[in-house]
């Protein structure tokens, strides 16, 4: 893939994939960016919209609105179709039974263009959800990633540059397992400027103020709703990390990130789609890195992983 024709479809014209849509724009990822959605008029309207904005970039770049014909020569496909999410729900879980049709309709339509590139999953729950894109596709699992907990990582990296007055970047941590309830945080890997968070936690009290390991992980889960309950939607938190995703995988970036990839062997886990750190370059997942849990972070990952993995027979019900 060479940056210079590369070309991004995304599958949902809606609050998600439309942000996703103009943050790569923004970026000028790729020479190419189309916009499907159920609702053509939609589609064309964002991508109109958009092509204005293509004026004051750093780059010209084609953004349209199109068909699953698009998808024979794109690079990514990002999927962000899904049921809407109950307004009063406050668990993703609940978008698998209302959203699973949509998802299989999305990949075969693009698997029936030819297809031959990278899947990236974004609607929930996201990491059945990549399964399911995985299995219906029949793409090696390598060229099929979910958002994951890319995005919990950066809400809680957020929240730990908050609390003492630094650049979320700075922080350098990872939230793995389920995009949802019981997603974990590998604690042994957290650091601020080199320095383990625990100890961070411990010698700076004035600005921790109390705060545990567990509050933190809480503050995580619960960022997306916080969000959800004001506005209905969340979008520029998802789309910048999916374009981040997608970024390593066009510019060949090799860069790591948690994402959804499918584990079978390493963490001692067999086969379960959840977010686990990856290298990310132009094959997709290049390579998945196994990074040391504490006894109880790897027994709460598994856990995670069975939640995930016992609605696997339950899909095509
Ligand atoms: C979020 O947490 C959309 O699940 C995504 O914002």
């Amino acid at each position: 893939m060479s940056f210079r024709n590369s070309k991004v479809v995304i599958v949902g014209a809606g609050n998600v994939g439309s942000t996703t849509a103009f943050s790569i724009v923004s970026q000028g990822l790729c020479e190419d960016v189309c916009l499907i959605d159920i609702n053509k008029e939609v589609a064309e309207g964002q991508a109109l919209d958009m092509q204005d904005a293509v004026y004051f970039m750093n780059r010209n770049m084609r953004v349209h609105a199109g068909g699953y014909e698009e998808c024979s020569d794109a690079d990514i496909v990002v999927i962000t179709a899904a049921a809407p999410m109950p307004k009063d729900s406050n668990d993703r879980l609940e978008m698998l039974r209302p959203s699973l049709h949509v998802v299989r309709e999305v990949v075969q339509s693009v698997m029936a263009s030819g297809f031959n590139g990278i899947f990236v999953v974004v609607s929930n729950p996201v990491d059945i959800m990549t399964y399911y894109t995985w299995r219906v596709s029949g793409l090696p699992a390598e060229r099929v990633i979910g958002s994951g907990t890319n995005l919990d990582t950066a809400r809680l990296c957020r929240a730990l540059s908050q609390m003492y007055d630094l650049a979320p970047a700075s922080v350098e941590a990872f939230v793995l397992g389920e995009h949802g309830d019981s997603e974990i945080v590998s604690w042994n890997s957290a650091t601020i400027g080199g320095k383990r968070v625990d100890d961070v936690l411990r010698d700076n009290a004035p600005r921790t103020r109390g705060t545990t390991r567990e509050d933190l992980r809480k503050r995580t889960v619960q960022a997306g709703w916080d969000v959800f309950s004001r506005k209905g939607n969340t979008c520029y938190g998802i789309g910048a990390s999916v374009t981040a995703i997608a970024k390593s995988i066009l510019l060949d970036e090799k860069s790591i990130m948690p994402v959804s990839v499918r584990v079978d062997g390493m963490y001692g886990l067999n086969g379960t789609y959840l977010s686990v750190p990856a290298i990310l370059d132009h094959t997709g997942v290049k390579e998945i890195v196994e990074i040391d849990l504490q006894e109880d972070e790897l027994a709460a990952l598994h856990k995670s992983a069975d939640l995930l993995s016992s609605f696997y027979g339950k899909l095509d019900a």
